[in-house]
C-alpha cells in the first residue's frame, strides 16, 4: 500500500481520502509520497522510495526543486484552491489601510463608560477618519488564479484597476473583468496606482520588486498590500519608505521585526489561505493529485 507522510496536519476531508486509499506515516523514510503545507522538507536522500511531494499550497519555495528533478520526484502544488480566502484577505487589509478599523476598536475598548464615550467620541470621529476606496486606482501586479480575484473583487468595489503580468494566461483574462486596464510593465502600475497588490511568485525577477528605487517611482502615501511572498519587498527600504511617508501604509501577510509596531503598518501571521474552506480546497486536491499520480501517473499542476 503506497505510504503518505503529511509534514503538516491536514483539514480532515483530506485526511479521510487519504486514509481511505493508503496508509498514513510518521515516518518520512519510508514514504512514498509526502504531503506539505508550509513546513521545511526533510533531507530527500532519507527518502528512499519517495516518489512525489505535494504542497497544499501554491508557492513551492519550501521544496527543494531543483534536488526533486534530480531525483525523479514529482512536485505538485493546488494552484487556485485558497485563491478565494486569500482574496478575501487582500480586501479587508485594503479596507483596513483605508479606514482605522483597528484604533477604532482599541478606542472604544479603552472607552467602555457612557461618560468617557459621551465626552470624547466626537474627537475620535475626527482621530480616525479614513479614505473610501472608490475611484482610487488598484494596481494589481500578478494575474494568476488570485491576482484576477483580487482585481475582478477591486472593480467590483468601484476601484479603477489596473492588472500586470507578462505570463497572462488565456484561462485568466477570460477570468477577467473587462474594465480592467492591462499594462505592459510593472513600472506603469508604480507611477499611477494609489493601492498596489503583488500576487507574483518569488524568482529571480520578482525577489525585492518593492525597494528603495521602485517606491521612488511610486506617489507619495501609496499603500502597498504583500499577501504573496516575503521576500518580494525590501523590509530596510520599507521601513525607510514608511519613514518618510512616501509610502502610506503597509499591508502584509509576513510580519518583519524590522517594521513591526510602526505606523502604517498592518501585518498578520500569513493568514491568507487560513479559512475552512482554502484548507479544505488545498487538502482534496493535494490528495487527489498524489493518487491519479500514484494510480494512474498523471501530472497535473506540476
Ligand atoms: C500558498 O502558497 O498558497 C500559501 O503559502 C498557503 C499556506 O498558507 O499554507
Amino acid at each position: 500500500m503506497v505510504k503518505v507522510n503529511c509534514l503538516n496536519p491536514i483539514a480532515n476531508c483530506g485526511l479521510d481520502l487519504l486514509t481511505e486509499n493508503y496508509e498514513k506515516t510518521d515516518n518520512f523514510q519510508e514514504a512514498d509520497a509526502v504531503l506539505v503545507r508550509s513546513a521545511a522538507m526533510h533531507d530527500l536522500e532519507l527518502a528512499e522510495n519517495l516518489a512525489a511531494v505535494a504542497r497544499a499550497g501554491a508557492g513551492v519555495n519550501n521544496i527543494p526543486l531543483d534536488k526533486c528533478a534530480e531525483k525523479g520526484i514529482v512536485v505538485f502544488n493546488t494552484p487556485g484552491a485558497n485563491a478565494n480566502g486569500v482574496k478575501e484577505l487582500v480586501i479587508a487589509g485594503l479596507m483596513m489601510a483605508s479606514r482605522d478599523i483597528i484604533g477604532g476598536i482599541n478606542w472604544v475598548n479603552e472607552n467602555k463608560s457612557d461618560e468617557a464615550i459621551g465626552k470624547t467620541m466626537e474627537k475620535a470621529k475626527s482621530k480616525f477618519a479614513g479614505r473610501e476606496i472608490q475611484g482610487k486606482k488598484l494596481g494589481v501586479i500578478g494575474l494568476g488564479a488570485i491576482g484576477v480575484l483580487v482585481a475582478n473583487a477591486g472593480n467590483r468595489l468601484g476601484m479603477d484597476v489596473y492588472g500586470c503580468d507578462p505570463f497572462l494566461s488565456v484561462e485568466h483574462a477570460l477570468n477577467m473583468s473587462r474594465d480592467i486596464t492591462l499594462v505592459k510593465t510593472r513600472e506603469e502600475i508604480f507611477r499611477e496606482c494609489d493601492y498596489i497588490t503583488v500576487h507574483v511568485p518569488l524568482l529571480d525577477d520578482t525577489r525585492e520588486m518593492i525597494n528603495k528605487d521602485t517606491m521612488a517611482m511610486m506617489k507619495d502615501g501609496t499603500v502597498i498590500l504583500n499577501f504573496a511572498r516575503d521576500l518580494l519587498v525590501n523590509d530596510d527600504d520599507m521601513k525607510e519608505a514608511l519613514e518618510s511617508g512616501k509610502i502610506g501604509a503597509y499591508v502584509t501577510d509576513f510580519p518583519n521585526p524590522k517594521t513591526a509596531n510602526m505606523k502604517g503598518v498592518i501585518a498578520t501571521p500569513h493568514l491568507g489561505a487560513s479559512t475552512a474552506e482554502s484548507e479544505d480546497n488545498c487538502a482534496i486536491m493535494a490528495v487527489r493529485e498524489i493518487m491519479d499520480y500514484m494510480e494512474n501517473g498523471n501530472i497535473k499542476n506540476s
